[in-house]
């Protein structure tokens, strides 16, 4: 380990808090709780709500440095590049495997008045699904180390102008066989990401098992930028747990944000060493169930807003008693008057004729 004030690894024993602010080239983030990006599910509207309940950061999902560079007036690529002051710091994130198309992607997204408000570029070296990996790009570059560094260099490059870091999400590697973290993160720290954040499974593994957090420390172990940490964190104890086993500075929450962008509240709490929080009621589940769906609504229409919300209120639900009936009505929802009446009527099936919470 270095003596990088980023290295300090937390004891146990002391009650410092793990909640902390996070430089970021030369820019500061509020904390260390991030939203990790996932493509079709944290668009902007899911991300302002992350961002309200106390997410540091969130992140676009992914959009194709190609698709930038070559389809005219970002037809197909707007939707997910567009970011709202609301969900300020937030990165865009770009794949692809061509160091040109960075170049070209990085300039025009900074070039944009709304995306130059943008925190960081996020490079996506970690995305595991055969249509990305099938043109070298995501956790495929994790196998080419000079073409990954390439990449790097050139989005380092473009985006300096502007004074906009680069950010780096990888994998542990493409399969445990061929794995070697470490040096896959000095070469992105030596290409010039300002962040990096490491997902502790490797590519084969895609998301299922566990993810391996002593990866993480180890990849804190090899660099001086600030390292994120993810995979499997997704409530207060394990965010807490992930950085005291690994002295990463900061925690990265995907799946368990799902329906419940609660989490960075009660994370952040846990890092603080306070009491925890009490879980959200049933109100402001179905409140805030019902805002996603009409702000997609507004953003997209209504059919399509409600078609593209049937699965946060499927994760909103989740888990909760009564929720079978539920579900199956929210599977095949059209319109918002069905989702208001579903969502009062999963509300009301949770207290009896005497008003009587059964759950909460
Ligand atoms: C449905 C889905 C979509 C995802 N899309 C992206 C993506 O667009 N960009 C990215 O960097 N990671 C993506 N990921 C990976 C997550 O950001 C995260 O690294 C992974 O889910 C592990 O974290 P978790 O255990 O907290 O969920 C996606 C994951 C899921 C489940």
């Amino acid at each position: 380990m270095t003596d990088h004030p980023y290295n300090e690894m937390p004891r146990s024993d002391d009650n410092q808090s793990l909640f902390r602010p996070v430089a970021v080239g030369g820019r500061g983030l509020p904390g260390n709780l991030a939203l990790a990006p996932m493509a079709g599910a944290t668009d902007g509207v899911f991300r302002a709500i992350c961002r309200e309940q106390g997410a540091s950061l969130t992140c676009t999902e992914l959009v194709s440095a190609r698709g930038i560079r070559h389809d005219p007036g970002w037809a197909r690529s707007w939707r997910y590049l567009a970011i709202t002051p609301a969900e300020q710091p937030v990165a865009i994130q770009l794949f692809g495997a061509d160091p040109d198309d960075f170049d070209y992607a990085v300039r025009a997204v900074l070039e944009h008045p709304v995306l130059s408000s943008a925190f960081a570029i996020d490079i996506n070296m970690v995305c595991p699904v055969p249509k990305v990996v099938g043109t070298g790009a995501g956790s495929a570059l994790m196998r080419d180390l000079p073409l990954a560094a390439r990449v790097i260099r050139s989005a380092v490059a473009a985006a300096s102008g502007y004074e906009v870091p680069v950010t780096v999400k990888f994998r542990t590697g493409w399969d445990a066989a061929t794995a070697d973290t470490p040096a896959f993160a000095r070469m992105a720290e030596q290409s010039g990401a300002a962040m990096l954040m490491v997902h502790a499974r490797t590519r084969d593994m895609m998301y299922a098992g566990q993810a391996d957090w002593s990866v993480i420390a180890r990849v804190k172990a090899a660099v001086s930028v600030p390292v994120f940490g993810n995979g499997d964190v997704r409530d207060g104890p394990s965010a807490v747990a992930m950085l005291r086993e690994t002295g990463a500075d900061g925690a990265a929450i995907g799946r368990g944000a799902l329906g419940n962008p609660w989490v960075f509240a009660h994370a952040a709490a846990a890092l603080r060493g306070e009491a925890p929080l009490p879980p959200p009621d049933v109100a402001a589940r179905a409140q805030t169930a019902l805002r996603e769906v009409r702000e997609r609504a507004a953003n997209l229409g209504e059919a399509r807003g409600v078609r593209e919300s049937r699965k946060s209120l499927l994760w909103y639900l989740h888990g909760t008693p009564r929720a079978a009936e539920t579900r199956r009505r929210a599977a095949v929802v059209e319109s918002l008057k069905e989702v208001e009446r579903l969502l009062a009527d999963w509300e009301s099936s949770f207290f009896d004729k005497n008003g009587a919470v059964h759950f909460t």
